[in-house]
């Protein structure tokens, strides 16, 4: 095998990848750089450099992509509707394929000959971060220290990670799984692999539940431009700093709580638990303004096809060229997605009030109930129809 000199590994701080830094200087003999990157996973970041030079590393970059995170990643998600499985708004997904794209762009600038990362050999994320490094850097060597080491759990890790001096917090089993970034928080394993068993109300951080929710109901005003969300109540506000408030206005309503058994790429039934709160009411907002802008034969075309949008991000396919297909048919749909979108949030709801639009295509002349002035003949109907029972008429005639 190829003698590795230099590695860029993808650092969270935590046991894990704390542990990998240790175990890729000893096994390979190699350089190791670490990359973090601040999708806006809440945690304080800066002290992670001095941690990484102690325990080895010879340079760590941690960059803020929480700007690309929302505009490329999660904005394209909330355009086109993408959502796993019917329930999972994809939230730990869309951020891999980011991940691992800066990822690579540092491994050149270092000339490093390989990436690492901390994801499992049973999860979504190692195929989300390989696939992204292959289809952007083919020959890149690719470390996933999971399906190497012979660490077998937590307890070993944090033994190695003390005998070679680093020290790593709270040497008790961690309750969860837990992948934080602005878009959501998941939350998988511990008790919640029994599927019976409701996740306890501890473990939520962005939402409150909502029987502890605000007892008054709040209306917001969304407006979008080309399905991008761009104002909360007429102020224009930055992706980021408009994800962030919503973040907090949807967790104080109970928002954007999801509980699901998904089905992983790699072939596992997992338990997961989501919350949501700024992207749970985007969806609900965006698609409300489409309802009035958009084609008909448009809206169900794309609508099939979300559900294939939403397995390739889940798969780990942002960069494929099927994906580049779909991405630019959603972007084509978005063109007149602009307007406002009138909500109430209420107790987990988010109830949507009114709509508008300068490219609504509903028109109340001939949607009315009263007289439409002959916008519409309604003796017309009766070919329409009388057409369309054509065949089904045949099926039972003599
Ligand atoms: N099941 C979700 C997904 O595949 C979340 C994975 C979260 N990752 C984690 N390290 N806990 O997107």
């Amino acid at each position: 095998m190829r003698k590795v000199k230099k590695v860029v590994l993808a650092y969270s701080g935590g046991l894990d990848t704390s542990a990998m830094l240790l175990w890729l200087k000893e096994n390979y003999g190699c350089e190791v750089i670490c990359f973090t990157a601040d999708v806006g996973q809440g945690e304080e970041l800066e002290s992670l450099r001095d941690k990484a030079l102690r325990s080895g590393a010879s340079r760590i970059y941690v960059e803020d992509l929480r700007e690309e995170f929302v505009r490329e990643f999660i904005w394209t998600a909330v355009k086109a509707n993408a959502i796993y499985e019917g329930v999972y708004l994809l939230g730990t997904a869309l951020a891999r394929p980011l991940i691992a794209k800066r990822q690579l762009e540092i491994a050149r600038k270092e000339g490093a000959d390989a990436v690492a990362h901390g994801a499992t050999g049973k999860g979504n994320d190692q195929v989300r971060f390989e696939l992204t490094y292959y289809a952007l850097e083919p020959n890149i060597r690719v470390i996933a220290p999971w399906r190497e080491w012979n660490f077998k759990g937590r307890a070993d890790l944090i033994e190695y990670c003390k005998k070679n001096g680093v020290c790593v917090k709270a040497s008790v089993e961690k309750p969860y799984s837990i992948d934080r970034n602005l878009m959501h928080v998941s939350f998988e394993g511990g008790i919640l692999e029994d599927v019976w068993a409701e996740p306890p109300e501890d473990m939520f951080i962005l939402t409150k539940s909502p029987e502890k929710a605000s007892d008054t109901p709040q209306e917001i005003v969304i407006s979008f431009e080309k399905g991008e969300p761009v104002a909360i109540d007429g102020e224009g506000y930055g992706a980021v700093d408009l994800l962030a408030k919503l973040n907090f206005i949807g967790g104080e309503h109970g928002i954007g709580r999801v509980d699901l058994v998904e089905n992983r790429f790699v072939g596992i039934k997992s338990r997961g638990v989501y919350e949501t709160p700024g992207v749970t009411i985007l969806h609900v907002a965006h698609r409300a303004l489409e309802s009035i802008v958009m084609d008909r034969e448009v809206m169900h075309l794309r609508d099939s096809l979300s559900v294939k949008f939403s397995e390739l991000v889940y798969y780990g396919f942002w960069f494929s060229p099927e994906f580049e297909i779909l991405r630019q048919m959603v972007e084509q749909t978005q063109q007149t997605v602009t307007g406002d979108v009138r909500l109430r949030l209420y107790k987990g709801n988010v109830i949507v009030l009114g709509r508008r639009s300068p490219y609504s295509l509903y028109k109340e002349r001939i949607a009315t109930f009263e007289d439409d002035k002959g916008a519409y003949n309604q003796a017309d109907a009766e070919g329409f129809i009388k057409l369309q029972a054509l065949r089904l008429r045949l099926r039972n005639t003599e």
